[in-house]
């Protein structure tokens, strides 16, 4: 399966072969929350008419139309890159500043060497038993091998509710990884409030006509928005990395209306 270049907070890489398993036979596929879009990097693309993934965060969106369109120019100037503190906080502190190449290149270097949950506040952290994850060649690997898989992807930036209304017919599956219900999502710079899970429940079950999949933490809350007649809950399985190597053991939900 093909790697995600980005280390984004909620990334699916350990939990996308069970999201992938659940996939219901379909002719378009949405990304509703595309981040990093492990998911759709470990999809055949057979399996689909039509591929988009969407998110409403205009770096994330620069980023994957550089290493798309102008490829060679962002593996030069990502070759330069070091793992300094103090140009970490340069370019953390200007994520918006400059043209599209040195801001792709930003973005990619803070989410690489930015640590744990706190990966989109960009935290530097210190880190005695790993190398800076910015090392070539295998980071170069990773970023060239996702720009033929992106040349088959439509890519938008539109708020969630824009994008099912222009993608949404019975032949749609849209994959739903929102922000979670936890505090660490809030590191997201678009994240959401416990109105937006409320809304996000309401049009998924009440407007949508295609069929869809929510990943989410296991939480009561979200648990309640979707007790609806015909909606499946799952729980499975999950572990995430801490500091020093370790892992922590979770469950998280698929929700499904089909
Ligand atoms: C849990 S992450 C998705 C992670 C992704 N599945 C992966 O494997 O990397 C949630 C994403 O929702 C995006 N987001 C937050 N609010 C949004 C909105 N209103 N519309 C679209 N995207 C939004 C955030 O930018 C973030 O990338």
């Amino acid at each position: 399966m093909l790697r995600s270049p980005l280390r984004w907070v909620g990334g699916k890489s350990r939990l996308r072969e069970e999201i992938l398993k659940r996939f219901p036979e379909h002719v378009c596929y949405v990304e509703l929350f595309s981040g990093a879009a492990w998911v759709l990097f470990g999809k055949d693309p057979a399996t689909s008419k039509s591929e988009v993934l969407n998110d409403m965060d205009g770096e994330l969106i620069n980023f994957w139309r550089v290493v798309k369109h102008r490829p060679a120019e962002f593996t030069e100037a990502a070759s330069w890159l070091l793992a300094s503190r103090e140009l970490f906080q340069e370019w953390r502190e200007l994520p918006g500043i400059g043209g599209e190449i040195a801001r792709a290149v930003k973005f990619y270097a803070v989410l690489r060497i930015a640590y744990g949950a706190k990966r989109v506040k960009n935290h530097f952290g210190i880190r005695r038993m790993k190398r800076p994850e910015l090392y070539w060649p295998e980071a170069k690997e990773e970023v060239k091998k996702v720009i033929d898989r992106l040349r088959i992807v439509w890519v938008e930036r539109l708020p969630w509710e824009k994008c099912v209304e222009s993608y949404d017919t019975p032949a749609t599956f849209f994959y739903v990884d929102p922000p979670y219900h936890v505090e660490s999502a809030k590191a997201y710079r678009h994240y959401f409030t416990d109105e937006d899970h409320a809304r996000l429940a309401d049009v998924l079950q009440q407007s949508v006509k295609g069929k869809w999949l929510l990943s989410y933490n296991d939480d009561k809350f979200i648990r309640n928005l979707y007790r609806t007649r015909g909606v499946t809950i799952e729980q499975v399985k999950t572990r995430y990395g801490l500091q020093g190597g370790l892992w922590k053991k979770a469950t998280e939900l698929l929700i499904r209306n089909y």
